[in-house]
């Protein structure tokens, strides 16, 4: 076996050479001077080529590291000090406020198509910008439901920025906005974490307030008029469905002087912060209306939401899973400018599980756990709470006291001027020539039956609606109707 099969070539030594023999074996004598035996290691080591070559070979790369780790941090020094980023977590508002608006220019650039409105562009830097109007390629689609008039739904797909960088044109300065999800994280919602990162020059941070604004107003004017309705999702709020319509407070039909006492009470109560922070007096308020079904409830607390310009967050306290530290918790973190609305509170305690030794009350919220949130040495403030039920009776005492319900108010049967309001709102407006004498003749037909008497089992807004709907154009059927009905609950 040759010196090789030591191993050692491979790194470029070889074992010491045997000894030269004086002559050679044909008897010859070999004059051939022999090369002087190295005198160290090293020097045999530099004689070497292999191992020169990998000096060599070792040299240069780390001479490339070298430069490539200067580089780098180069480079990160010169984008600390050229460019600024600024970050959106999707637990911010901003986050959809933001991927809405580029969704929407998104659009308006698409429909303009590519090089915008037309106009001619000039030869400044800003000009050439606008030229060039990068448009993100990896996309996520956003499907929207638009309600028709006839009770079909229209869907809108909006293209909006995927995960991924995207280069995008903003008032003619560059960005880069970098989308990433991280899947071991998820928001309180459930739904995985993810942020939005939009870089530029740090000369041109000004317009990334300027796009945060834009964005913000985009939203506002799309929540312009409308009512958005929130529910629980975990510990966090989220939308319900698109914003909907107000509901017009004269839509609305109660007895006289409910809806002004209510509507006043509130404005004084959001004009006057300053004034319960002098006392030191929690700043919050809750009303509670309680009633019959259908007399108007839900749709009150919609109607004054929409007339202060709040929302709404429904809070179903019979929800499984909804516990007292979450109750508290989404009380405490309402979005901007809405009530909260927890129907049917009696309902959440006539299933009410008992509490065990432990503390733990199964699934639901329990009562202690309510009193606490509306009022308990943690709850939040700076709120409005309406609590809805039918069965007034049946709530504690403790529930009722001012701090947690400061207003009661009760909607009850409906009385002979709301059934003449929603008389009016019908068959009003002089469509119908008898209309006049059939309204006198309904509420006598409802009077002689009793139903407006205290006490007794009156009808509901609801059941009027229901009526004057069926004989929209026939007020004279309606009549006949009314009749039949109160000969029904004489049976
Ligand atoms: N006072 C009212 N004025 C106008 N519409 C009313 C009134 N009361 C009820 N309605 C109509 O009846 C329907 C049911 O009303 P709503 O849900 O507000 O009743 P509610 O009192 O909340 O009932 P529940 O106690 O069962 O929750 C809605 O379509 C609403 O428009
Ligand atoms: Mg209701």
């Amino acid at each position: 076996m040759p010196a090789d099969s030591s191993g050692l070539s491979i790194l470029g030594l070889k074992p010491p050479s045997p000894p030269v023999p004086s002559s050679a074996p044909d008897g010859s004598n070999a004059s051939q001077p022999s090369p002087p035996p190295s005198t160290s290691i090293f020097g045999s080591l530099g004689d070497n080529p292999l191992f020169a070559g990998g000096l060599a070979l070792g040299a240069m790369t780390a001479a490339f590291q070298l430069v490539r780790r200067t580089s780098t941090r180069a480079l990160h020094l010169a984008r600390r000090q050229l460019l600024v980023t600024v970050e959106i977590p999707s637990t911010d508002p901003s986050y959809e406020w933001f991927l809405h608006f580029l969704a929407e220019s998104q659009r308006a650039s698409a429909s303009a198509g590519s090089y915008g409105t037309g106009v001619i562009p000039g030869y400044s830097l800003s000009a050439l910008l606008s030229r060039f109007r990068p448009a993100p390629r990896e996309l996520a689609v956003e499907t929207r439901t638009t309600k028709l008039g006839s009770g079909a739904a229209a869907a809108d797909f909006v293209l909006v920025p995927g995960q991924g960088k995207h280069i995008i044109n903003y008032n003619s300065t560059l960005l880069q906005v970098a989308r990433t999800r991280d899947p071991r994280r998820s928001n309180p919602s459930g739904l995985p974490f993810e942020t939005v990162e939009i870089t530029t020059l740090n000369s041109r941070r000004g317009v990334l307030y300027e796009l945060l604004r834009e964005s913000q107003q985009l939203a506002l004017h799309r929540a312009e008029g409308k009512t958005t309705v929130y529910t629980s999702r975990g510990i966090s709020w989220e939308r319900f469905g698109n914003p909907q319509r107000k509901r017009p407070l004269e839509s609305v039909i109660l007895a006289p002087g409910v809806k002004e006492g209510v509507v006043k009470d509130l404005e004084d109560f959001l004009s006057s912060p300053a004034w319960y922070q002098d006392r030191g007096i929690p700043y919050r308020r809750g009303y509670l209306l309680y009633g019959p079904p259908g007399t108007g409830k839900t749709s009150f607390v919609k109607a004054v939401a929409g007339h202060l310009d709040y929302n709404i967050c429904l809070i179903n306290l019979s929800e499984r899973g909804l516990t007292d530290d979450r109750l508290n918790y989404l009380l405490c973190n309402l979005p901007e400018r809405s009530v909260a609305l927890l129907e049917d509170v009696d309902a959440a305690f006539a299933n009410r599980k008992q509490v065990g030794e432990d503390g733990y009350s199964g699934a639901n919220v329990t009562f202690s756990g309510l009193l606490n949130a509306l009022d308990g040495a943690a709850s939040g403030e700076d709120r409005i709470i309406f609590l809805t039920t039918n069965h007034q009776e049946r709530l504690d005492e403790a529930l009722l006291r001012p701090g947690r319900v400061d207003l009661k108010v009760e909607i009850g049967w409906a009385t002979p001027e709301v059934v003449d309001g929603m008389w009016q709102r019908f068959y009003g407006a002089g469509a119908f020539p008898q209309a006049e004498k059939l309204r006198v003749r309904f509420l006598q037909i409802l009077t002689d039956g009793q139903l407006f008497e205290p006490g007794r089992h009156g009808v509901s807004t609801a059941e009027l609606q229901g009526l004057f709907l069926f004989f929209k154009n026939d007020p004279e059927g309606v009549v006949g109707a009314a009749e039949n009905m109160v000969l029904a609950r004489k049976a």
